[in-house]
């Protein structure tokens, strides 16, 4: 009687998760790879000689040092030396220590995952024990599908968000920013998006945030959906490059399961930490600002992370990626709000001043556009949003001549129209996180303004 060999049997199924490490440590560029000496080493960067003509810029290398192996990422080659950024911080490097060349840093994500809350190197970090992986391998720094091959984005779906649904609606395998200062509402938004049903998968990138905040993210606002949820989380106090490499590690899973097939919602937030962390390992690595102290590769980075996202080759299915971008001081030119609004398919601009007077969630219907509207909307459903956008515009243009008192009913059909019906459509854009989306924002929207002119011409409020 023959027996299949260790790995296959006794290991795999005892033990998964070392028959996972065990396959990947003994494959060939592991055992065979280039080494060299650590030569220099300052806050941030360590320089090695010898390895030069076999690295690369962006691939990894392993650091064998009294504690252990670490990994880090070159970020710099000259003729003579390597400057590698450690992934992690503290990490005790000393003068002549032995580097190796590990090439792309590859992950092997599988549909166990799902649930789990794991590291930008895909480490669990939720306690809930080891994740097995799976058979493929895939590049965290992989490119996107040429354009040419990719399905055509025109489905679209309901996020369950009435201020979307009517005003900026998407579809499947869209790129969507939502754009606004701190505090306003983006992560809120985000996590109320992460629940629409129209998703088999989602990948969450948590970059930069509080370790509070991730835990109140993941466990009060998921719930039920972190079934087939994903969380890669880098959180402000860890490396720069571990939270340069969360959302490249979430899109990685992202694209695996679209692969399969799935329409994937890949959520991160926020892009404007992912840029932060590319300018540290770059101010570190000696590479010039250009705007802003953000050097050039920011500008680079951000459009191929993001032409990853969007619709698969034909066969496969589609990843939609809602992202946050931070404005400074709401400034809304910031070069890297400026740089991501030309690359996606659509922004939701979020106001303080609408949050301020408790209207949640604080979209502005008239400053916020999703470029693929019109392939979700009916032609009466846009026809009817045209005709709302005039009445809001309508109403915001005239507000301050009717507090102080310039407004008198009868004069301007039109105003009149606005002033009885922007409040009622104000009211149904509110929307808490608590609750449950809607299926059919257009229906909602109808039967408060039914109901509203059935009560006659009462006084509206505002
Ligand atoms: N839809 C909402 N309903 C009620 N309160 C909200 C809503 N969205 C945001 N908030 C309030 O705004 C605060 C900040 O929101 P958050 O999403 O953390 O902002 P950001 O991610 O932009 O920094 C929340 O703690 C909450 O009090
Ligand atoms: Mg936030």
């Amino acid at each position: 009687m023959s027996h299949p060999p260790l790995a296959e049997s006794a290991l795999s199924q005892k033990l998964p998760h070392l028959a996972g490490l065990v396959a990947r440590y003994t494959s060939p560029d592991f055992l065979v790879a280039p080494g060299g000496h650590v030569q220099t080493i300052a806050a941030g960067y360590y320089t090695v000689s010898g390895l030069s003509r076999h690295v690369r810029l962006g691939e990894f290398v392993a650091h064998k040092s009294a504690t252990g192996v670490h990994l880090g990422e070159v970020v710099r080659v000259e003729p003579e030396l390597t400057y590698v950024c450690p992934i992690e911080p503290g990490e005790p490097i000393g003068i002549h220590d032995t580097v190796i060349r590990k090439g792309a840093f590859r992950i092997s994500p599988d549909d166990s995952w799902c649930g789990r809350t794991i590291s930008s190197l895909c480490e669990p970090i939720d306690g809930l024990g080891p994740i097995v992986d799976g058979l493929s391998r895939r590049s965290i720094s992989n490119t996107a599908p040429p354009s040419m091959t990719r399905k055509r984005v025109e489905t679209g779906f309901k996020t369950g968000v009435r201020a979307i649904d009517l005003f900026s609606p998407l579809c499947l395998g869209q790129r969507l920013g939502i754009f606004a200062g701190s505090g306003v509402g983006k992560s809120t938004l985000l996590s109320m998006l992460a629940r629409a049903h129209a998703f088999d998968k989602v990948v969450i990138a948590l970059v930069g945030e509080r370790g509070r905040e991730v835990r109140e993210f993941i466990e009060d606002t998921l719930g039920e959906d972190m079934k087939k949820s994903i969380a890669v989380v880098a959180t402000s106090d860890e490396s720069p490059m571990l939270r340069k490499m969360a959302p490249l590690t979430a899109v990685t899973i992202a694209e695996h399961f679209r692969d399969q097939g799935d329409n994937v919602l890949l959520i991160i937030d926020s892009v404007t930490r992912f840029a932060h962390a590319i300018r540290e390992v770059a101010t570190a690595s000696g590479e010039p600002p250009i705007a802003r102290g953000y050097p050039a590769s920011v500008f680079t980075e951000l459009p191929r992370l993001l032409e990853r996202a969007g619709p698969g080759p034909e066969g496969t299915g589609t990843i939609t990626a809602i992202i946050s971008i931070l404005v400074d001081g709401d400034n809304h030119n910031d070069p890297i709000a400026d740089s991501t609004r030309g690359i996606l398919d659509g922004h939701l601009v979020l106001q303080r001043s609408l949050a301020e007077e408790g209207r949640y969630p604080p979209i502005d219907p008239l400053a916020s556009i999703s470029r693929l509207a019109r392939k979700a909307w009916t032609p009466d459903q846009e026809k009817l949003v045209s005709r709302l956008k005039a009445l809001i515009h309508r109403f915001e243009e005239t507000r301050d001549l009717r507090l102080i008192g310039g407004y008198r009913q009868g004069a301007d059909p039109d105003l009149d129209m606005a002033v009885k019906q922007v409040p009622i459509i104000y009211d149904v854009l509110k929307q808490s996180p608590g609750e449950p989306g809607s299926p059919d924002s257009f229906t909602d929207l109808a039967t408060a303004l039914k109901a509203a002119a059935g009560i006659g011409n009462q006084p509206v409020r505002r």
